[in-house]
């Protein structure tokens, strides 16, 4: 499948997809506390997405059994949800959530920290989160697509920290995963020129330590291979002639 660009009634769903789930994340960061398990962020998560009428679109995508993707502390992406684990003082959890609104996708993530945290692990947080920004400063009509990579890569090397290279972000519509892929590591390649009305999925996964992940024997959960912190962090985005559109901020 073709990169896709949205006419004006698709960025319009697109916006609303996006507008919902900045909601859904609010309430599951205020709701993150020691105790609770990840599978308690789970349902209420669902239960957000389906108060708003929409579907979670990860919710049973290639066999995925929960709606939020909820990783805690070397769990770089993928974790799924159980009701056996705890989240304690001192973790760190990336939550990972994305609904569909009238057939278009949004998909965003987010890293909270679980009460006190280190401050090597805020950094972590911070550093992941501002990578973003600095990739997105390129994302505009007439750049090329890994301007952006080069830019979240640029600047996440600075700190030391691995940049996870087996799994990259992606375009977005009326699928949850649809070309391109957008990785967050150095490119030679210059990539597709963006062009107005692409909707993408940015999302560096920044690790403490080595970029090498493993996948756990559920098939699904991705963990550092050092065992070392990861962090996760996501938008939706539009881009435009100017400045890009992120979709899945709170308005
Ligand atoms: N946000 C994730 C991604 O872009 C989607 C989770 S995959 C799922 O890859 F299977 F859990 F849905
Ligand atoms: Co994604």
């Amino acid at each position: 499948m073709a990169v896709t660009i949205k006419s004006e009634k698709e960025i319009e769903r697109m916006r609303e997809a996006g507008r919902l789930l900045a909601i859904v994340h609010e309430e599951l960061g205020k709701a993150i506390r020691p105790g609770m398990t990840t599978k308690d962020i789970d349902r209420l998560g669902e239960e957000i997405i389906r108060s708003f009428g929409c579907v979670p679109n990860f919710l049973h995508y290639n066999g995925y059994p929960a709606s939020i993707c909820v990783s805690v502390n070397d769990e770089v992406v993928h974790g799924i949800p159980s009701k056996k684990r705890y989240l304690e003082e001192g973790d760190i959890v990336s939550l990972d959530a994305g609904l569909i609104y009238k057939g278009y996708h949004s998909d965003a993530a987010r890293t909270h920290a679980v009460g006190q945290i280190s401050q090597e692990a805020q950094k972590l947080i911070d550093v992941t989160r501002q990578s973003f920004f600095e990739g997105i400063r390129f994302a505009k009509a007439g750049n090329h697509l890994h301007d952006i990579s080069n830019a979240i890569a640029s600047y996440v090397e600075q700190f030391g920290y691995g940049i996870v290279e087996d799994l990259v972000g992606h375009g977005i519509g009326t699928h949850l995963h649809e070309e391109p892929e957008i990785p967050n590591f150095h490119q030679k390649s210059k990539g597709i020129r963006l062009q107005p009305g692409m909707t993408l999925a940015v999302e560096p996964m920044i690790n403490m330590g080595t970029k090498d992940v493993e996948w756990l024997d559920d098939d699904w959960t991705v963990v550092t291979a050092d065992g070392a912190l990861s962090a996760h962090y996501e938008n939706t985005i539009l881009i435009t002639e100017g400045e890009p559109e992120i979709l899945t901020l709170p308005r």
